[in-house]
């Protein structure tokens, strides 16, 4: 029971919301609400989303806050483990952190010691790839342990924005793009 494309490409604009000038004037924001509250929405979705990806993944990476709630799904039904990259200050013991550039300012990731096994296949996913900061600053997290990451792969991606150009040498998949 795959959904079809013409579903697929349909629920983008029906459950993706469109707010003008949120948080900043000239941004277009994309809620994904719409889409998580509609149960047989987010399966066709996330069913179509698997199809997208390479096989035989063991672990699924999602960062802090959207990443979780699509990366636990996924990694569910894929039958891979889930793991969270956090914004700063929220793991305890000694986890691993990076910086990454906001339009103003900056941000911390951090990933817990000892989240992934030397060589497992990892794919790291979040619900946006925008300017490709948050998503390089998660494969340099999840680098430093060393696994074979197959993948990265996005919800939406805002194609204007050059995020792509973050990611160099590491597969990508995007379920719907958008111009920015
Ligand atoms: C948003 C989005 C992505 C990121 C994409 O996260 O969920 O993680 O921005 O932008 P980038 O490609 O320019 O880095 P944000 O930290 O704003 O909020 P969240 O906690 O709701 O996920
Ligand atoms: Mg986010």
């Amino acid at each position: 029971d795959m959904p079809s494309v013409e579903e697929i490409r349909a629920l983008r604009t029906s459950h993706i919301a469109e707010y003008p000038d949120f948080p900043v004037p000239g941004v277009l924001f994309r809620d994904i609400t719409p889409l998580l509250r509609d149960h047989a929405a987010l399966r066709a979705v996330i069913r179509h989303w698997i199809s997208l990806l390479p096989g035989d993944i063991e672990y699924v990476v999602g960062t802090e806050a959207r990443g979780f709630v699509l990366g636990a799904p996924l990694a569910y039904e894929l039958g891979a483990g889930f793991i969270p990259v956090r914004k700063a200050g929220k793991l305890p013991g000694t986890p691993a952190s990076v910086s990454y550039d906001l339009e103003y300012g900056s941000a911390v990731v951090e990933i817990a010691e000892g989240s992934l096994p030397a060589g497992a296949r990892t794919l790291v996913i979040d619900d946006l790839l925008a300017t490709g900061g948050t998503a390089a600053a998660t494969v340099e997290l999840v680098r430093q342990f060393d696994v074979d990451l197959v993948g990265a792969s996005f919800l939406i991606e805002l194609e204007g924005l050059g995020g792509r150009d973050k990611l160099p040498d590491i597969p990508l998949s995007v379920v719907w793009s958008f111009p920015n």
